[in-house]
């Protein structure tokens, strides 16, 4: 396994999250909302991006588990709900990657069911020609091409969440 080049460094995320943040706060207009993070990929993401909104922001927690075994169902099953009455709000999941876009799905499906006014997504990072189901963010940080990538929230085996920048992996 090699570390390899850095694909984007803390300073390029600080301001694309910037941007996000800018849009996001437009798009909702000063009403309220609640971000669901999904864990544990989005927490950098999340609270940078949170940190830099002006929109009224209360914060819930899910975290969704993939299991693409040898049948690859793609099943995908939850440890964590939010607690929070999600009933006519509207809900901004907060995803670190859509690869296949299975997890997002069922996180989108998963909260439909609470009754919310309206679900947004926004991912730090999309690889849209990885997708096997239909699933399109409302915001994205950056498209990537078909690479592993760590670093900023997002792990190999639970390694490497900790470093500032974005790489990618050569398994
Ligand atoms: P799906 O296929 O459900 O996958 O859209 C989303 C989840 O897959 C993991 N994933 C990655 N994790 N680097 C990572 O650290 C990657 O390049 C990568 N691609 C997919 C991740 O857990 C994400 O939530
Ligand atoms: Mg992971």
């Amino acid at each position: 396994m090699k570390m390899n080049e850095v694909l984007y460094n803390a300073a390029a995320i600080a301001d694309r999250v910037q941007e996000l943040a800018k849009e996001l706060d437009v798009a909702f207009d000063g009403s309220s909302i609640v971000a669901v993070v999904a864990l544990k990929g989005a927490m950098p993401f999340a609270m940078d991006l949170i940190r830099s909104m002006k929109t009224p922001i209360a914060v819930e927690l899910i975290r969704a588990k993939s299991y693409l075994g040898r049948e690859s169902t793609g099943e995908v099953e939850f440890s964590l709900l939010p607690e929070g009455d999600l009933t006519g709000k509207t809900v901004l999941v907060i995803e670190d990657i859509l690869d296949t876009g299975r997890t997002a799905r069922a996180i989108y499906g998963a909260l439909l069911i609470q009754n919310p006014q309206r679900v947004h997504v926004v991912t730090l990072l999309d690889k849209p020609a990885r997708r096997e189901v239909e699933f399109q963010p409302d915001w994205v940080g950056f498209s990537i091409e078909n690479v592993f990538v760590v670093g900023y929230g997002l792990d190999y085996d639970e390694a490497y969440r900790q470093l500032p920048d974005i790489r990618v992996l050569e398994l």
